[in-house]
């Protein structure tokens, strides 16, 4: 979809749609198109008691006199409501309620507001977002969809006073957004399509926007000594992969270096322990803490941040088979620390140890964040509402709370200590990879908080109730939502920049 910005102006021709405060529905906008509608704006008004309620959607199909195919009032509810997340939701909603269905061109005139944190130009840029992001579609494998069954919405002209800044603010979120679409791309392909070298030839086109990409295979992780990881990948016909994609935008010369690690599980059955057929097709999405630092790295280059951040995701999938690794295989990872191998299930942890560490010995990263659909605990505990938090850090947990309140992709901390520690202590190795039932997301973060060196900031957000939704969201239909990208893309613009 093309989203244009221009001075508010009533169309001449197609459809139009007005953004209408509570309260402002007697404006000189409505007595035009009024006038356009031969009285039937108004009167419509009257009869459905429009008042520019939050959601409310009036629709007038003008007499034949008129060049307008539709008028349609859309109300936006009180001005001191609104947040900017509250705004992406009502461009959203434009295609949460069809208004762009069977439409040739499509019109939206935003409102005039008077609000601390918004000018008219981040009102428009933030509908225009909201509106982008809901419009996707992952359609690929659809070979009969006739084109009346796709949305037809390519043209969306956005009216506003402030043209040019909502213009400039737009594109720089329009970046992060496409950033977002490559995580949810890569969340929704199905696992026989996007196995570990895919995923690594997908990451490796960031290299276009100036990303430097490394590939590493096994041959080189088995030289670096990654048998955590590469025990995980053994029982797959395909070649596990670890790659490396490197950012450096910062300008200033002490710039902080950022670390972003990834689960890449692209597809999980468990191993040989085995998971239940019920539900296994999900699996496929076992990848979408990889998949949210690729779109995060495509989002950063995208936008030219001022930046130095490297992104790590380890590529895997986890198969039984006759050279799979079997319950209580000791493996020896690179940090050099040995791992009682209880559960093949618990393979996530196993991939980000060695993914940890190695981004630790070869970058020094000041700060690490760590993204894994890791838990089917932390669904239990958060459901789809929040992706669980943990952290060995105060000031890094509040700055990604807060970064995720504002771009909608909210976060809840989660406790850590000494006794959860304890319970993954194995009798005859350094460690064991689960902690029994209970706390078993508490647990998988301990795990990898015994590969974090010298108390590094560090974060880990286990989304696992996140990267996919069965059902629609505001600006994401059901499907891969790209969870973790708008979120890193603003820790990073508000702490790294
Ligand atoms: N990939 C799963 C976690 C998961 C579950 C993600 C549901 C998305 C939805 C992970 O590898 C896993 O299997 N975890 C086990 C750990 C257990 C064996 C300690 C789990 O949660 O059951
Ligand atoms: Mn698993
Ligand atoms: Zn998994």
């Amino acid at each position: 979809m093309e989203i244009t910005f221009s001075k508010k102006a009533l169309p001449k021709r197609g459809s139009v749609i007005v953004l209408i405060t509570e309260g402002d529905h007697d404006s000189d906008l409505v007595d035009e198109l009024d006038t356009a509608s031969d009285g039937l704006l108004r009167k419509a008004i009257k009869t459905e008691s429009f008042k520019g309620q939050k959601g409310k959607i009036l629709k007038v199909v003008p007499g034949a006199s008129s060049n307008l195919e539709r008028i349609i009032l859309y109300g936006v509810g009180k001005v001191a409501d609104l947040t900017p997340l509250k705004v992406e939701h009502l461009g959203g909603g434009i295609v949460a309620n069809g208004l762009g269905k069977n439409v040739k061109s499509l019109t939206v005139l935003t409102p005039h507001i008077e609000h601390k944190d918004l000018g008219d130009a981040d009102f428009a840029a933030h509908f225009g977002v909201g509106l982008y992001l809901r419009d996707y579609a992952f359609d690929r494998y659809k070979t009969k969809l006739k084109p009346e069954d796709k949305s037809k919405l390519t043209k969306v002209a956005i009216g506003t006073d402030a043209a040019a800044g909502a213009r400039r603010k737009f594109a720089v979120q329009q970046s992060v957004a496409d950033g977002v679409f490559l995580t949810r791309d890569l969340v929704s392909e199905p696992a026989n399509v996007l196995f570990p070298e895919e995923l690594a030839n997908r990451a490796s086109e960031l290299s276009d926007l100036g990303v430097d990409v490394q590939v590493l295979g096994e041959k080189q992780m088995t030289k670096l000594g990654m048998g955590s990881l590469l025990g995980v990948g053994q029982g797959s016909a395909r070649e596990s992969k670890l790659v490396i994609m490197n950012w450096k935008g910062a300008t200033k010369a002490k710039a902080k270096t950022l670390a972003l690690v990834g689960k890449g599980v692209t597809f999980d059955t468990g191993g040989i322990s085995l998971k239940p057929a019920g539900g296994m097709e999900q699996m496929k999405w076992d990848m979408g803490g990889a998949g949210a630092v690729v779109g995060a790295m495509h989002a950063l280059a995208a936008r030219k941040a001022k930046a130095n951040v490297v992104g790590i995701v380890g590529l895997v999938e986890n198969m039984p088979g006759a050279n799979a690794q079997r319950p209580g295989d000791v493996v020896t990872s690179m940090s050099g620390q040995t791992i009682e191998v209880i559960n093949t299930d618990a393979e996530g942890r196993l991939v980000l140890a060695d993914a940890l560490w190695y981004v630790q010995e070869k970058h020094k990263p000041d700060c690490i964040v760590d993204l894994a659909t890791l838990t089917g605990a932390i669904l239990v505990s958060l459901g789809h509402e929040f992706g669980g938090l943990f952290s060995n850090n105060d000031d890094l947990s509040g700055q990604l709370t807060q970064a995720g309140e504002s771009v909608g992709d909210l976060l809840w901390r989660m406790p850590m200590g000494d006794a959860y520690d304890k319970m993954i202590n194995s009798q005859i190795a350094d460690m064991k990879n689960v902690g029994g039932r209970n706390g078993g997301s508490i647990t998988a973060a301990q795990f990898l908080a015994r590969f974090i060196q010298n108390d590094t900031p560090w974060a880990h957000l286990d989304i696992a109730g996140m990267a996919w939704s069965d059902k629609d969201l505001p600006t994401a239909p059901k499907g891969g939502t790209g969870f973790g990208v708008r979120l890193l893309d603003k820790l990073i613009a508000d702490h790294f920049e």
